[in-house]
């Protein structure tokens, strides 16, 4: 089975890291003071091969192919390459496809080639590493720490503090780098209004708006064609399964419940999917890979809606088998029809198996959502539920554009 002899780097726990310099100027601590410290790689001898059908070099402890259209593909000449809008020039379409170098040289740092027509590229040896296929299948896309109840609440992770969180960049940062490690983080000593929850996540990225609107806020009053809009429990589940795209983020902040019950529940599914994959990865292959609708339908007086997603379970990138997103809704799954009834028969055991996971009290983290408390959730990642409630609960929150989150992580400097 392929999946068995993939080494996993995504599930392990992986330190945001500081890769560029800060682009929000607020201040208050010194950034650099708190900056990961980058160990050089250390020297090691460089050997090089080539062959007839791809260049092999072995460098930084590892051996790595490259295919020469990829080699001539990438040269970063100021001909080819434009740094300052970073944008390729060359024109992929006129390399010859058996191109060759014809000459070779290498030093302590660098690769250099001399191309048929005179034209030559150095590379440099460390950004070959980085960005080798054998380079990158051994390290994950997305810093993270997958957790279970226990050890999310032994992590003790600190929530943000609402004035510090919109005029301090250092807060955004810590508060940033916890959601990309846990999939959830909170801000506490928020106003509790939709105006004050629209402007803090406006510190953080758009607002992705939908059919719900931009900022929404709702009690239990049936509005909408959605179990959300009840009193009732919902199961654990991830959002808008039924978009192309499913919504990124999600925010909440529950304005005021004058009842009992209510409490939040958050089940990490990088963690499930993570203990599926040691059990039986033949199971997890199947979640990654047949693909399952999700549909909205909503027909009232008001709204009219029908939304279709398509997508596996388990959305994993097919380098390094590093889940990147994962699709669990059993209230919107529309339909299986995609594939044959043997594959049918193993989903549902594979299914089965992620839902026990999904449902093990251990990975169960209940939250009281409290006026003031706000909490975002990485959509991709974090499965939400709710027990039942009395009384009035009226809740606001939205959605964020995935894109904007982590676009604002990198440009403070985390590894996004
Ligand atoms: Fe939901």
């Amino acid at each position: 089975m392929l999946l068995s002899r993939i080494r996993l780097p995504w599930f392990s726990v992986f330190k945001a890291q500081v890769t560029t310099p800060t682009r929000l100027q607020r201040s208050c601590a010194p950034l650099a003071s708190k900056r990961w410290q980058h160990t050089p790689p250390n020297p090691s001898p460089c050997t090089w091969k080539a062959k007839e059908d791809c260049f092999e070099l072995k460098y930084g402890g590892l051996v790595m192919q490259f295919d020469y259209v990829w080699l001539r593909d990438h040269c970063r000449s100021s001909s080819c390459y434009n740094s300052k809008t970073n944008q390729r020039s060359l024109d992929t379409a006129s390399i010859d496809l058996s191109i060759r170098p014809e000459k070779t040289r290498v030093d302590d740092e660098s690769l250099f080639f001399t191309w048929p027509d005179g034209h030559t590229t150095q590379y440099k040896l460390d950004w070959l590493v980085q960005n080798s296929y054998e380079g990158q299948k051994h390290s994950a896309m997305h810093p993270r720490s997958p957790w279970k109840a226990s050890s999310y609440t032994r992590a003790d992770v600190r929530s943000a503090k609402w004035d510090k969180f919109l005029s301090c960049d250092q807060e955004l940062k810590l508060f940033l780098s916890n959601f990309l490690l846990y999939g959830i983080a909170f801000v506490e000593d928020v106003p509790a209004t939709v105006e004050a929850t629209e402007r803090l996540t406006q510190r953080v990225s758009l607002i992705r708006e939908t059919m719900y609107g931009k900022m929404w806020s709702f009690t239990s009053d049936y509005s909408r064609g959605d179990t959300a809009y009840t009193k009732l429990a919902l199961d654990r589940h991830t959002d808008t399964a039924y978009f192309q795209e499913p919504c990124g983020i999600q925010v909440f902040h529950c304005l005021r419940h004058e009842g009992t019950g209510g409490r939040t529940l958050l089940v990490d599914g990088f963690h499930a999917a993570g203990q599926i994959l040691q059990k039986s990865p033949e199971l997890f292959e199947i979640l990654s890979q047949v693909p399952i609708k999700h549909e909205y339908i909503e027909n009232l007086s008001d709204h009219s809606n029908h939304m279709i997603g398509i997508g596996p379970v388990l959305n994993v990138y097919p380098w390094n088998n590093e889940v990147y997103m994962i699709r669990y809704n059993n209230y919107d799954r529309a339909v299986i029809n995609t594939v044959s009834q043997d594959v049918v028969q193993r989903w549902y055991r594979a299914h089965r198996e992620l839902t026990s996971a999904l449902r093990d009290p251990e990975n169960e983290l209940w939250v009281k959502l409290t006026p003031g408390k706000v909490i975002f959730i990485d959509n991709w990642r974090v499965l939400h539920g709710r027990e039942s409630f009395t009384g009035l609960r009226e809740l606001c929150g939205c959605y964020l554009t995935r894109d904007d989150v982590l676009n604002t992580a990198r440009s403070l400097g985390l590894r996004a």
